[in-house]
C-alpha cells in the first residue's frame, strides 16, 4: 500500500491505524516533508514501514512507487485555507499536479486508488437550517485550497470514466485528534494557551465546522478499500456540530480557565460559514459509525495529548505564529 501524506495529520493516523488493525499491509509512505510534514509523527512504526521522501509532483518517483503497489490512498496535499489565501501556488502543484501524476502512474500500472478530499469543495451552508451536502450536490469552492481540491477530484472522477482508473473518492468533514499540525483550529487553541497566550477566534466565531475524529475517518477509509464501489464518492461526517465558538468555550474549560478568556481576531477572507455532511451513504451502504460519539470527550482526550507531547509541537509553534502575526491573526 502506497500512502502519500503520510507524515502529515491525517495520513500519519492512518498508518498508526492500518497497522493496528491490518499488520498483514506492507506500507510505503511517500511524503515531501513540508513544512506540515513530520517524519516524528510515524517515530513509533518506522521500522515497519518504508519512508520516502519525495514530491507527487514528481512523475518518476510516483511511477516507480506506483508500479510497486496493489493500492494507493492519497491524502497528500497542501491543507491550509489561510495558506492557500496568502500564496495559493504550492496548492496548485501539490493539490493538481500532484493528483494528475498519480492518476497518470495509477493508469499505467493498474493499482487502486482511494483519494482523500474534503466537504470544503461544496462551498458553505446558511448559519442556520438543517441543509447538509450529499453526494449530489453541485461543486461551489470557496479558497484557493477548496477550488484545488474540487479540480483534483474532477480529474479523479474523469480518469475513472476516460481511462477506467479503479479510485474512490471520499470527502470527510472536519478533523481532529493526535499529531494535527499547530496552525490548524483547535490545536492551535490549545497550544497558545500552553505556552501562556490567549485563543483566538475569527470573526464572530459563529461559523461552524461538524467535528470527526481522525480515527473515525481511517475507519471509513478502509471501509470503502474493502467494499466501496469503484467510481464512487463517500461523504463521511460524525453529524456533530458546533460553532467555532462553543469549542473554543469547551477547551477552554477543559483546560481549567473561564469560558470567555479568547480574543476576537481578524475574520478570514470569504470565510465559509457551515459545512455539513449527509453521510447517510456510507453509514447504510458500508456500514460505517462513528466511534466517537461524544466530542467533549474527544476534545479532552485531544487536550491531553497536546499536554503530554510538547516535543512534537513545540518547535513548529512559533513558526506557525510568526505567520499568523503576518495575516493580523
Ligand atoms: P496535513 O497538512 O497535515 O498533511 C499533508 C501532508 O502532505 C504533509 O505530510 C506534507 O508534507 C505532505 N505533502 C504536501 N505536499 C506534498 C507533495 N507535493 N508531495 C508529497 N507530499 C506532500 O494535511 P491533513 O490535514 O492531514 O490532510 C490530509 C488530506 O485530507 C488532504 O488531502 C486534505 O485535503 C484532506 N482533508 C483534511 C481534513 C482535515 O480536517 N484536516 C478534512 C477532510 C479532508
Ligand atoms: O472541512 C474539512 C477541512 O477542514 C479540510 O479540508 C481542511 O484541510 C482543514 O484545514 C479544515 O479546514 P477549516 O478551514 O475548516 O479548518 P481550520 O482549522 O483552519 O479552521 C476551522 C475553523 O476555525 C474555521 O471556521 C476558521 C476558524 N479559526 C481557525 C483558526 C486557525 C479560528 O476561529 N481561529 C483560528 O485561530
Amino acid at each position: 500500500m502506497l500512502v502519500t501524506g503520510g507524515a502529515g495529520f491525517i495520513g500519519a493516523n492512518f498508518v498508526h491505524y492500518t497497522l493496528r488493525h491490518r499488520p498483514e499491509y506492507r506500507i510505503c509512505v511517500l511524503d515531501k516533508l513540508t513544512y506540515a510534514g513530520d517524519q516524528a509523527s510515524l517515530r513509533q512504526v518506522a521500522d515497519r514501514i518504508r519512508f520516502v521522501r519525495g514530491d507527487v509532483g514528481d512523475a518518476a518517483t510516483v511511477d516507480a512507487l506506483v508500479a510497486e503497489s496493489d493500492v494507493v490512498v492519497h491524502f497528500a496535499a497542501e491543507s491550509h485555507v489561510d495558506n492557500s489565501l496568502h500564496d495559493p501556488e504550492p496548492f496548485l502543484h501539490s493539490n493538481v499536479v500532484g493528483t494528475y501524476r498519480l492518476l497518470e502512474a495509477v493508469r499505467r500500472h493498474g493499482a487502486r486508488l482511494h483519494h482523500i478530499s474534503t466537504d470544503e469543495v461544496y462551498g458553505d451552508l446558511p448559519l442556520t437550517g438543517t441543509d447538509r451536502f450529499t453526494e449530489e450536490t453541485a461543486y461551489a469552492p470557496s479558497s484557493p485550497y477548496s477550488a484545488t481540491k474540487a479540480a483534483s477530484d474532477m480529474l479523479v472522477r474523469a480518469w475513472c470514466r476516460s481511462y477506467g482508473v479503479a479510485a474512490t473518492i471520499s470527502n470527510c468533514a472536519n478533523n481532529y485528534g493526535p499529531y494535527q499540525h499547530v496552525e490548524k483550529f483547535i490545536p492551535r487553541q490549545i497550544t497558545n494557551v500552553l505556552t501562556g497566550g490567549r485563543a483566538r477566534l475569527y470573526g464572530t466565531g459563529e461559523h461552524v465546522r461538524e467535528w470527526t475524529h481522525v480515527d473515525d475517518h481511517n475507519a471509513a477509509v478502509h471501509l470503502i478499500l474493502s467494499r466501496g464501489r469503484v467510481g464512487e464518492t463517500y461523504l463521511i461526517g460524525s453529524g456533530v456540530e458546533r460553532s467555532n465558538r462553543e469549542i473554543v468555550e469547551t477547551l477552554l474549560e477543559l483546560l481549567g480557565l473561564p469560558r470567555d478568556d479568547f480574543d476576537h481576531v481578524a475574520d478570514r477572507p470569504g470565510h465559509d460559514l457551515r459545512y455539513s455532511n449527509d453521510s447517510t451513504k456510507i453509514r447504510t451502504q458500508l456500514g460505517w459509525q462513528p466511534r466517537y460519539g461524544d466530542l467533549r470527550d474527544g476534545l479532552a482526550a485531544t487536550v491531553e495529548w497536546f499536554h503530554d507531547n510538547e516535543w512534537w509541537w513545540k518547535a513548529a509553534k512559533q513558526a506557525t505564529e510568526e505567520r499568523y502575526r503576518l495575516l493580523g491573526r
